[in-house]
């Protein structure tokens, strides 16, 4: 049975099976999102009215106490007749009125290439070009599975046709393993599905930038900081980059091109398990070292739970607004 589900004073249509996230996304309509996998919380409705089948909403994200208060994850569950949901607030106090559609995409592989020892850069050409916020990731579906898994984009939204992925090798994954670090090849035909996340550079703000990264944490900064400095070549920028070893490092030489052409930009490689770099030691430890007050500081974060809790504390100490700190977890695949 189809459905509408209703935002504020918008009403989307809604098909069978479709989720509530995904009707209001592709219908332009925002609503606040990150993994899309029902794991984060970031897309916790409240149900005014009808009723909603909360379906693989997983316990640890939606407990039973939550549902009965009429609670729900919009990326999980489908409504039952025509709903009315509220939005949840977000981390940081933001609001937006509209998204960029969600969509479904093809694309072809153009290019896959080693890039640290267990990374690997894969470009894709769409076949219509996406829009996107720098920042946000899309949805691939891995040929001949079936299965979905999210990359960021490191592209710039001008370069609309163009994906380019980073992807870390997990032994056993059938995405990264498998397909991207195995059976892979140029001219793969893949489905592509996006934009997805919250995780954007903030155009309207002032003032300096710091960017803190976790491994593969660095592709959406590639796309959020040519983005910032195109629309002011002189702003101050820090991105501190935090890997084991020096073999998990790459774009190095990218960023240090960056660094010739704009004054105000700075890149910081920073190494956890050895010497070498430009910092030993974890890459928030190094912004605290570094920055006495970042009073003044948007903050842009990403790469595994455990590397975003660090840096959020650490932009905090640094007296950081929490209005000001984005940031974006890696979860893992269900
Ligand atoms: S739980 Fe729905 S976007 Fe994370």
């Amino acid at each position: 049975m189809s459905a509408t589900v209703t935002v504020g004073d918008t009403t989307v249509a809604c098909a069978p099976e479709q989720t509530v996230l995904d009707a209001l996304l592709r219908s332009g309509v925002w609503m606040p999102n990150s993994s899309n996998q029902g794991t984060c919380g970031t897309c916790k409705i409240r149900v005014r009215s009808g009723a909603v089948d909360h379906r693989t909403s997983p316990e640890a994200t939606l407990p039973a106490t939550e549902r009965d208060a009429g609670f729900a994850l919009a990326c999980q569950a489908t409504p039952c007749g025509d709903t009315v949901v509220e939005r949840p607030r977000t981390d940081d106090g933001r609001d937006r009125d509209a998204t960029h559609a969600l969509r479904d995409l093809v694309g072809t592989v153009t290019e896959v290439r080693d890039i640290a020892h267990d990374t690997r850069r894969m470009l894709l050409t769409l076949d219509t070009p996406l829009e996107f916020s720098a920042g946000q990731y899309v949805e691939l579906t891995v040929p001949g599975t079936g299965v979905r898994r999210q990359y960021s984009l490191a592209n710039t939204p001008g370069e609309a046709k163009l994906l380019e992925l980073h992807v870390r090798r997990r032994p056993g994954g059938v995405a990264s393993d498998r397909w991207a670090f195995g059976t892979v090849a140029v001219g793969d035909r893949v489905d592509v599905t996006g934009p997805f996340g919250d995780f954007t550079f903030d155009a309207e703000s002032t003032g300096p930038m710091v960017l803190l990264a976790g491994g593969t944490g660095l592709a959406p900064m590639k796309s959020i900081v040519r983005q910032a400095l195109s629309l002011d070549p002189r702003r101050e920028i820090v991105l501190y980059h935090g890997v084991r070893t020096a073999e998990d490092l790459y774009d190095s030489g990218f960023f240090r091109e960056l660094e010739a052409q704009h004054p105000g930009f700075r890149f910081v490689a920073c190494l956890s398990r050895e010497s070498g770099g430009d910092r030993e030691g974890y890459a928030p430890d190094a912004f605290v070292e570094d920055v006495a007050s970042a009073k003044e500081y948007t903050g842009y974060i990403c790469g595994s739970e455990a590397f975003v809790d660090s840096a959020v504390k650490a932009c905090k100490r640094r007296r950081m607004s929490p209005r000001r700190i984005r940031r974006e977890k890696f979860t893992p695949a269900t």
